[in-house]
């Protein structure tokens, strides 16, 4: 067993079962209030990533997979960027339901939205220029059940599901700098690290998100 599965506690966020129960109940209350619900990491997660794509010039039909796409709001805000080759993708049935709802009231029925596990994807979700994972890493390792070989799986989908040269945006606020280039590497490059925000404890300072740029092998 290797160090981070001593440290990491399996964690009811790592499941099925509490995605489908957390985005029922958002489902629920968008009907009911028009609320999207949580968004993972905050405003700035979303400007950051905008930002990084632009900065690179990033054409605006550039075929983007968000995985583990949740309620969608960040395929919202690259719609309103101007991005609009969108695909969304999540296992829970109810987060999809959520991100079409959504989407129908943005007025963006052109953002694609479908129920795919990433660890499982079907032949059809293939091809994608930029990749971008806010958290779902994160949820998958927290799984209860053989998680070191979902964390290998999870890099060989990402693989597959990318073309080669494409871009993987990861952002995580379980694994390091370090521990994320030591589980992509063999098959990614890292690009760049993202900024972001830093907090100061016991005179040092260190930041709680890490965000990360890879470049898939050819
Ligand atoms: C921490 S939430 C982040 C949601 C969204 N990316 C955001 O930033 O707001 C993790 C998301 O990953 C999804 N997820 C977890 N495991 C998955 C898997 N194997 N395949 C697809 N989606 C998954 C969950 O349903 C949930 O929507």
């Amino acid at each position: 067993m290797d160090e981070r599965e001593e440290e990491f506690e399996p964690s009811v966020l790592g499941t099925k079962e509490h995605w489908d129960t957390a985005y029922e109940r958002d489902l629920q209350n968008f009907k009911e209030n028009g609320t999207a619900g949580e968004i993972w990491f905050g405003e700035e997660s979303m400007t950051r990533l905008i930002r990084w794509l632009k900065k690179q010039k990033m054409p605006l039909d550039s075929s983007v997979l968000d995985i583990g796409t949740g309620n969608g709001v960040l395929l919202v805000e690259l719609a309103k960027s101007g991005y609009t080759n969108l695909t969304g993708v999540d296992y829970s049935v109810s987060a999809v339901q959520l991100s079409k709802n959504i989407m129908e009231k943005e007025g963006l029925p052109h953002v694609k939205l479908q129920v795919e596990d990433i660890l499982n994807p079907s032949d059809g979700l293939s091809g994608f220029q930029i990749c971008i994972d806010k958290g779902t890493f994160d949820a998958i390792c927290l799984n209860p059940d053989n998680v070191a070989e979902k964390r290998k799986q999870y890099v060989k989908s990402l693989h597959r599901v990318l073309r080669p040269g494409g871009f993987l945006l990861i952002t995580s606020c379980n694994w390091t700098k370090g521990e994320l280039l030591k589980e992509f590497r063999e098959r990614f490059l890292l690009l760049e690290e993202l900024p972001t925000p830093t907090f100061c404890f016991g005179g040092k300072s260190g930041s709680s998100v890490t965000a990360l740029v890879f470049q898939q092998k050819e």
